[in-house]
């Protein structure tokens, strides 16, 4: 979708659709302008209670020559001291679904008018942006039905267009690393394999002028990473190592190293898991994805920080060449790891990743991963579980996801938990009992973080969504990526 920047008055832009804000507890001047010119429509939605301004609602009518718009689709604000820059981003969501619904593929906001929050035009872009967006790469038939937006016009009467422009485009760069990640999350598995997730690096390294590095089979295994080998041993395409930097601070500034898990699919491998919704193990890849639409976001940005995204990448399969419960690998670490479940295949791949992530003198570390189903069962999908070993790492990042909507919940990192982790034959097991997965999970990562400032993000259950919410349809949610800029915007 295209954005365009307009300097018109709405009650006198033509269009085949206006958007208009409106609280529930006042109505503001471009509201009531709209009000007069439909002869006193809108108040009388509000009198019937059809439309009274609830975060959540929208109401569309046509015109009919009333105005210069064919029809004006009222999106719900809520109460006005309520308003912030999430709820106006989700309210341009929640405009996009209705448009769709409607197919209207160019229209004009004026969203951002209702509110002087700093930010209040970036929020309605970029909640356009990423409401507008959809996945049928796939679907090759009923193509005259299917619908994709065209163009949005954004009003900003009286203001500079340059400086609206400018701020639209920053939304625009934003939405293009959620897209990404989005994309590569949405492919499946037979397409999305470690081999194509290092091309995507590598072009997107590429298109932004990064440094870009893969560590192939052979290299891997004279480094000794046997952790992230013995999770690919059982697949036809071989495991690697992704590292990309984007230098945005200069060469001294210490960087802020991203790792994500890039298992491309997680059958379980010989701990194999049930067959019901195993497809959705395609999506075993998403932190893979927010490194890498994060690293693009910044480049685009160009934000003044320094990265290194590092990603393990491997397809955790059955075979007879596959590693088995019982195996004992020697990580890059040298700590030795006894094999219980080859199912807790994340851990292993990110511990030497971890392991190998210093050598860069990280600022800070984050790690995201989808790493065990236990997160899902605490949080749901409404938060990104939260480990780590810094408390202003941790809290810095839940500031982001207050204010970028992707929140996160802390959960504890106690030693205690790591007492069921300990193996008879090796130093650690790679998993235990089911009790406290994600803690337990996040425990033996830090064993591989040294003194490094770490947090690492549980996206189980926050990088896909079974049912389609105001800024993302059903599917990939491209989750961490706005979280990690705006951390990185902030820091
Ligand atoms: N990729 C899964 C975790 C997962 C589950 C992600 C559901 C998204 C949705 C991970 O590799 C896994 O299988 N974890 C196991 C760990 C267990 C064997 C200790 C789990 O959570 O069951
Ligand atoms: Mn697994
Ligand atoms: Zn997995």
């Amino acid at each position: 979708m295209k954005i365009e920047i307009s300097s018109n008055n709405p009650l006198e832009y033509a269009t085949p659709a206006l958007v208009v804000g409106c609280f529930e507890d006042q109505k503001d001047q471009l509201f009531a302008g709209c009000d007069a010119a439909l002869g006193g429509c809108l108040g009388r939605l509000a009198e019937t209670r059809e439309f009274t301004g609830k975060t959540g609602t929208t109401h569309l009518l046509h015109t009919l020559g009333k105005l210069p718009a064919e029809r004006l689709l009222l999106v719900g604000l809520g109460k006005k001291d309520d308003l912030t820059r999430e709820r106006l981003r989700q309210a341009a969501g929640y405009a996009m679904q209705a448009l769709r619904g409607t197919r209207c593929a160019s229209f004009a906001s004026a969203l951002h008018l209702a509110s002087a929050l700093p930010g209040a035009q970036e929020s309605v872009t970029a909640g356009s942006l990423l409401g507008s967006y959809s996945f049928d790469l796939y679907k090759t038939k009923e193509i005259e039905q299917r619908f994709s937006f065209d163009a949005m016009t954004l009003l900003v009467p009286g203001q500079e267009p340059e400086q609206a422009r400018t701020t639209a485009e920053q939304a625009e760069k934003l939405c293009r690393g959620v897209f990404l990640a989005r994309d590569l999350v949405s492919h499946p598995g037979n397409v999305v394999t470690p081999g194509y997730l290092a091309q995507a690096a590598r072009e997107m390294a590429a298109r932004n002028g990064m440094e870009y590095r893969v560590y192939e089979q052979e290299e891997l295994e004279s480094l000794g990473m046997n952790a992230l080998l013995g999770v690919g041993k059982g697949a036809a395409e071989p495991p690697r190592l992704i590292v990309v930097s984007y230098q945005g601070e200069g060469a001294k500034g210490r960087p802020v190293v991203l790792v994500g898990k890039g298992i491309t699919f997680d059958s379980g491998g010989i701990s194999i898991k049930p067959g019901p919704g195993m497809e959705e193990m395609k999506t075993d890849m998403a932190g893979a994805a927010a490194v890498l639409g994060t690293l693009e976001a910044a480049a685009l940005l160009r934000l003044p920080v320094n990265l290194v995204g590092i990603v393990p990448t491997a397809e955790n399969m059955p075979d007879g060449k596959a590693f088995k419960p019982g195996d004992v690998l020697t990580s890059l670490s040298g700590t030795t790891i006894e094999i219980t479940n080859t199912d807790a295949e994340g851990r292993l791949i990110l511990c030497d990743a971890l392991h190998f992530a210093q050598k860069f003198k990280p600022a800070a570390m984050i790690d995201l991963a989808t790493l065990t189903g236990a997160c899902v069962v605490a949080l749901g999908h409404e938060a990104t579980g939260l480990l780590g070993n810094d408390q202003r790492l941790a809290d810095a990042l839940k500031k982001a996801g207050e204010e970028t909507g992707e929140r996160l919940w802390q959960l504890p990192l106690w030693d205690e938990y790591g007492e069921g982790m300990k193996s008879d034959i090796a130093d650690l097991k790679n998993s235990g009992s089911r009790d406290g997965g994600t803690i337990k999970a996040a425990w033996f990562l830090k064993q591989f973080v040294g003194e490094t400032r770490w947090a690492h993000l549980d996206i189980a259950g926050t990088a896909w969504s079974d049912k389609a919410r105001p800024c993302s349809p059903k599917g990939a949610t491209g989750v961490g990526v706005r979280l990690l800029i705006e951390y990185l915007r902030q820091k």
